[in-house]
């Protein structure tokens, strides 16, 4: 199939079809999802977390997100890649928001960058990277690198007057020509009024059933990534208990002497060389 544009993406808004998002890191994981009909794959800085083993994003850098963002790139060649800009390669400037952006368009053919937050200086930023010809989304709700003003891993948006804030910041977004928004940790009615209202496609994650697609970090789908699973994840797969128990398989082998001794596993030599050996 054909990569899918923005173009397309809004034409499946407007039938309707709902837009599936999955994040991923590295080659292999990307070729899966590109096979399993995935429309748009995130190089998210959960990378940090998920792939680096770090507690928070705050430490991935610019060139790590290059890296695995060609690695996604070179998985799946025909879907829309989005590479997420990591703390501080957006925030200090307009300039250095284009030329990071940049570098993940030229370095590793990313479709699309995303940055979080909705305030005037964010507003800029995103006018700045649509000015230079990239494709920008917003990402507003539970934003990872606001944690320490949100205080933790928390919903947001669960009053009137929080849930009319983030309309608000969604809409002045899509004004300064983002051409999609991902909503995160906010309730289905939060959602759902977000996505009524935009004009561009409104992806959620952990945002309820009325926004036009769904995003999940694959590693907490597939069961990988225990150290924290947030509330809106569902698990399609037990992957950590496959892996650990065929790790483990293959430990208690080796240490029987069990491995590798059969046939199909070996390399056979002829029997008068292994004689000749044995001289
Ligand atoms: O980094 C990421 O994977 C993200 C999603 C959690 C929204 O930004
Ligand atoms: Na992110």
């Amino acid at each position: 199939m054909a990569k899918k544009t923005i173009l397309d993406f809004q034409s499946m808004v407007s039938k309707g079809e709902k837009i599936v998002y999955l994040t991923a890191y590295d080659y292999l994981t990307a070729k899966m999802q590109e096979r399993a009909g995935v429309d748009m794959i995130l190089v998210g800085d959960s990378l940090g977390m998920v792939s680096l083993g770090y507690d928070t994003t705050f430490p991935v850098t610019m060139n790590d997100m290059i890296r695995h963002c060609q690695a996604v790139r070179r998985g799946a060649p025909n879907t829309f890649v989005v590479g997420d800009m990591p703390y501080m390669s957006y925030q200090v400037s307009d300039e250095a928001a284009i030329a990071n952006a940049g570098r993940f368009i030229q370095e590793a053919g990313a479709d699309c960058v995303k940055l979080e937050g909705g305030g005037p200086r964010i507003l800029s930023r995103i006018r700045a990277i649509n000015e230079a010809g990239v494709l920008v989304m917003g990402h507003i709700g539970l934003t990872p690198q606001f944690m320490g003003q949100i205080g933790g891993y928390k919903a947001q948006g669960r009053s009137a007057q929080a849930a009319m804030s983030l309309i608000k910041q969604a809409q002045l977004i899509e004004e300064a020509g983002a051409c999609s928004i991902l909503v995160e940790g906010v309730p289905t009615a939060v959602g759902k009024a977000i996505a009524e209202r935009a004009g561009i496609p409104i992806l959620g994650i952990g945002a309820g059933s009325g926004t036009h697609g769904q995003l999940l970090i694959y590693a907490d789908m597939v069961g990988m990534y225990d150290n924290f699973t947030p509330k809106f994840v569902k698990k399609y797969a037990n992957v950590g208990e496959v892996l650990t128990g065929a790790f483990a398989e293959y430990v208690k082998e080796v240490r029987e002497n069990k491995f590798p001794v059969d046939a199909e596993h070996t390399y056979k030599m002829p029997e008068e060389e292994i004689a000749a050996l044995a001289k």
